[in-house]
């Protein structure tokens, strides 16, 4: 097909697009999209895994990336080899799983709030809520803002992220063609977070306190690079950028997500809910990872040969662009049993394997925010269990809709809740 004809099925059909041309030629192809050049598709576990594990000088994941010019040339998702390691060995330890413990109240305190308006028995969409948790969560949580600036960076996050989001595949947008042309709005709401991005990194380095604090921003306050001279404040702003965009959207859509699928499956439903009473979570943990094999918010993740790289029999010309599709290989009947059927019970007790499963990517790239992220999600979904009844539903299924980086349900997670009746705890027999 002409490249114009693939990059409209990409963008409009993006999976049946893909499982189509899988069906055709098998789990590595080429695609054509404008201004993408070729893009090899791969979904065979053992081509994830050797593409994951190459040498970070051979397949760069940064330089080339879209997301580079919408969030700034130092982010972490926009560098390769030796200064993402330095960059990600630095930004690592908030992330680490003995930290997570720390957060759960924090996002049980945000969820609480947020869902005390949520309106009962109408339908309404659950999107905008997961927005706002997520969001949050980041901002308190990883990089310690509060008050005015919390205030504002809420105000002007989510439709920068969505404004960035669009204009990160349509690269022929990227250039000022007026003040009101989309490239020059997104500008502008980047200088106006910058600069409440400045004033949290003065505040940081003014606090006394700064060496006991651990969140991102401290950390990055007090970091030196290898040759000894500290962070400027423009590479700190572009890791915070990072953190807030590829934070809180993709989490906020798989949430969405798993609303979706928990009201098409009243009896995972009700197993969640009887685990979450007891205190339990082994379920409700498999059924995150289920909802992100089902339905994984990114598609895939992204290398660049800087030399011709021999992969699966093929010599792909330097400057080939590699797709890991984790929207092919969840779907592969030889790896998943029945892979269209929404069966957390796959993994009980049973972690997914690291190349057959890969909603967060992989190697020395793999999402750092993985973990927070599966924290975050359990804890807001403990806390809707708890509190309220979700109605179950035989609507079709929600479409997926592509939102230029990430995809989403296109209703936004439809649903409808109504206050528990809460059952006393069990007391001593009464005698009569
Ligand atoms: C469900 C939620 C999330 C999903 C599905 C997701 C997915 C991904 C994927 C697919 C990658 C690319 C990995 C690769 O190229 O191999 C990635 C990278 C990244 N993610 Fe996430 N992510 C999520 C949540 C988060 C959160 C909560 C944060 C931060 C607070 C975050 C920050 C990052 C960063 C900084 C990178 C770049 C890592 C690097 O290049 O070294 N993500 N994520």
């Amino acid at each position: 097909m002409p490249t114009a004809v693939q990059t409209v099925a990409m963008v409009a059909r993006q999976r049946p697009q893909l499982e189509r041309l899988r069906r055709r030629y098998g789990p590595m192809f080429t695609v054509r999209i404008a201004g993408f050049g070729p893009f090899v598709i791969v979904s065979d576990p053992a081509l994830v895994k050797q593409v994951f594990t190459a040498p970070p000088t051979v397949l760069h994941a940064g330089d080339h990336s879209p997301l580079r010019t919408i969030l700034g040339r130092h982010s972490l998702l926009g560098i390769d080899e030796d200064r993402h390691l330095e960059q990600r060995r630095l930004l690592l330890p908030p992330f680490k799983g003995q930290r997570m413990q720390g957060y759960e109240e924090l996002i049980e305190q945000i969820t609480r709030d947020e869902i005390a308006s949520w309106p009962t028995d109408r339908e309404f969409s659950v999107a905008g809520s997961m927005q706002r948790i997520t969001l949050r969560a980041i901002l308190r949580a990883i990089f310690g803002a509060t008050g005015e600036e919390l205030r504002v960076l809420e105000e002007l996050m989510p439709a920068h992220t969505e404004q960035g989001s669009r204009l990160a595949t349509a690269t022929y947008l990227q250039r000022d063609l007026g003040p009101w042309s989309p490239w020059a709005r997104f500008l502008r709401g980047r200088a106006e977070i910058d600069a409440v991005l400045d004033r949290l990194i003065a505040m940081a380095k003014a606090d006394p306190e700064l060496e006991e604090r651990s969140d991102v921003l401290a950390l990055m306050v007090q970091a030196t690079h290898t040759d000894g001279t500290p962070m400027a404040n423009d590479e700190i702003r572009d890791q915070l950028v990072t953190m807030m965009a590829a934070g809180h959207e993709t989490t906020a859509h798989q949430l969405s997500w798993a609303v979706e699928r928990l009201r098409r499956h009243p009896d995972v439903l009700a197993r969640l809910v009887v685990e979450a009473d007891e205190g339990g979570k082994t379920l409700r943990e498999a059924t995150i990872r289920e909802v992100q094999r089902t339905r994984p918010v990114i598609f895939f993740a992204g290398r660049y040969c800087m030399e011709d790289y021999e992969l699966g029999g093929h010599v792909l010309p330097r400057g080939t662009r590699v797709g890991l599709a984790a929207a092919l290989t969840h779907f592969d009947p030889d790896l998943f049993d029945e892979p269209d059927r929404f069966d957390p019970d796959r993994f009980v007790d049973r972690l997914p394997d690291t190349y057959s499963w890969i909603p967060f990517g992989g190697g020395m790239r793999r999402c750092i925010g993985a973990t927070f992220a599966h924290m975050e999600m359990d804890v807001v979904l403990r806390v809707l269990l708890e509190e309220f009844d979700f109605a179950p539903t035989d609507a079709p299924a929600e479409g997926w809709r592509f939102r230029g980086v990430a995809t989403a349900p296109d209703r936004g997670g439809r649903a409808v809740v109504s206050h528990r009746v809460r059952r006393p705890a069990p007391g001593p027999p009464v005698l009569v």
